[in-house]
């Protein structure tokens, strides 16, 4: 059952998922030692890293126990402005001086195929069970209702692979590939975290909380944790037409 939390505005939205990035790292580093997180890209959740990188109330985490993942990238330079490694990097994990043993980018400089399932590979890698479970999945949501890089009517939407966890994927709309963990991946995680602000999101955030559209016109509606958290974190705008 999802867990849905209003908060005023982006302000406090930030804030909270703040609050619960910093409990939940410390909970899994005293569990286990280790904290992995994969970030989402896009606007929403700059703001959230900037405050986790310069706010003195986190410099008590333990950062150098954290391993830092992307739940997608786009097929980028890492230092290209479009780079959510890049961009996370920048905000958060050069300020909070992570070691390059802690991140683990989705090399979108390789051809798409390629970055997929080399990260397919790190993973199995850096993960005992199978699908990799993270302890935390940052995820943003679009106008359109997707979520990583699960755009509407795509492949990895229409036709889930079972043990793929990593895709590449064409969105015919922006004319562009990226890369993106699959919902297999993302529902296997303990905790997914779902941040969405801003008023032009609120007729999707109306009819995907209503679970009335298909997956693959909304595809956020693909996120359900197997055996985990779900927690949408709305801003008013995004919920303003909730009941
Ligand atoms: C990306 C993100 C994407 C993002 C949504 C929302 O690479 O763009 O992973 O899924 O979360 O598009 O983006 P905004 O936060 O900018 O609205």
């Amino acid at each position: 059952m999802a867990n849905i939390k209003v908060l005023p505005d982006s302000r406090e939205l930030v804030r909270k998922a703040a609050g619960i990035f910093s409990s939940l790292a410390k909970q899994a580093v005293s569990a286990q030692g280790r904290f992995s997180v994969a970030l989402s890209g896009g606007s929403t959740p700059q703001p959230l890293y900037v405050l986790l990188a310069g706010n003195a109330a986190f410099d008590n985490l333990p950062w150098s126990k954290i391993d830092f993942y992307w739940g997608d990238e786009r097929m980028v330079h890492p230092e290209d402005l479009q780079s959510n490694y890049g961009t996370a990097k920048k905000l958060l994990l050069d300020p909070r001086e992570i070691q390059d043993n802690q991140a683990f980018r989705i090399k979108g400089d390789y051809p798409p195929e390629k970055a997929a399932s080399s990260y397919q590979q790190v993973l199995e890698a850096q993960f005992s069970n199978r699908p990799p479970r993270f302890d935390l999945i940052l995820l943003g949501m679009g106008p359109d209702g997707h979520t990583a890089s699960l755009f509407p009517q795509t492949d990895p939407v229409l036709n889930p692979m079972p043990g793929v966890w990593v895709r590449e994927v064409y969105v015919a709309k922006m004319s562009s590939w990226r890369v993106s963990f699959t919902p297999q991946l993302i529902n296997a995680a303990a905790n997914i975290l779902l941040l969405v602000s801003g008023e032009e999101k609120a007729p999707v955030i109306q009819s995907v909380l209503k679970g009335t559209q298909p997956p693959e016109k909304y595809p956020v509606q693909l996120i359900n944790p197997l055996n985990g958290t779900l927690t949408w974190l709305l801003d008013s705008g995004a919920a303003s037409l909730l009941q």
